[in-house]
């Protein structure tokens, strides 16, 4: 059985949409959903589908609290998706390539401090750039630094605001992170 322990932020699309594609599996599970954020929408996604939620505030990430809570799962794979917080450098190594992180653009471009979110689209507007697409990458400690796993673009030559871009990527990356994830389960 491969565990999975899924970090995010926000909504929690990409969480919900990984919940739902491993969900009928007795190969895979999602062992927890780690949050900083109690208000957050990925904590009632995660509770849909009872998936055990996990408060991770700064402090626990820093102390080494969530370190332990995340060993308590003992995943195969730790998926970023949105988590806005610096990840812990001790959860890194001691998971060598096994923490992935979902970036909506073609790194190396648009990545970076204060590069997530609408921002990241703002930008690529504002560059007029006829492209954009998703990066999935190992976490190391440089965050968007981590060798590429997977990119895919989008024509957004004809978007005219950040949000049409933004919905042009997320459903690139609803469609490509499930299958990206299951690839390094099983690889
Ligand atoms: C996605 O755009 C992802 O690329 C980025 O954070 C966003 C999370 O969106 N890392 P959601 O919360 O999954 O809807």
């Amino acid at each position: 059985m491969k565990k999975l322990v899924l970090f995010a932020s926000g909504a929690g699309s990409n969480v919900e949409n990984i919940i739902k594609y491993f969900k009928d599996r007795s190969d895979v599970t999602i062992a927890a959903v780690f949050t900083n954020k109690p208000d957050a929408g990925v904590v009632d996604k995660a509770q849909l589908y009872n998936i055990p939620v996990v408060i991770s505030a700064k402090p626990d990430l820093e102390n080494g609290s969530a370190f332990a809570e995340v060993n308590r799962f003992s995943p195969d794979l730790i998926v970023l998706a949105g988590f806005l917080l610096k990840f812990p450098s001790a959860i890194i190594s001691a998971y060598p390539n096994k923490v992935v992180n979902i970036h909506p653009a073609l790194l190396p471009k648009y990545g970076g401090k204060g590069m997530y979110g609408m921002n990241v689209h703002k930008a690529i507007l504002e560059n007029n750039e006829a492209e954009t697409g998703i990066s999935i990458h190992y976490v190391n400690e440089h965050y968007d630094e981590g060798a590429i796993v997977f990119q895919e673009k989008v024509d957004v030559s004809d978007c005219d605001s950040p949000e049409q871009i933004a919905a042009r990527v997320r459903k690139l990356e609803h469609e490509h992170f499930p299958l990206v994830i299951e690839k390094l389960l099983f690889s």
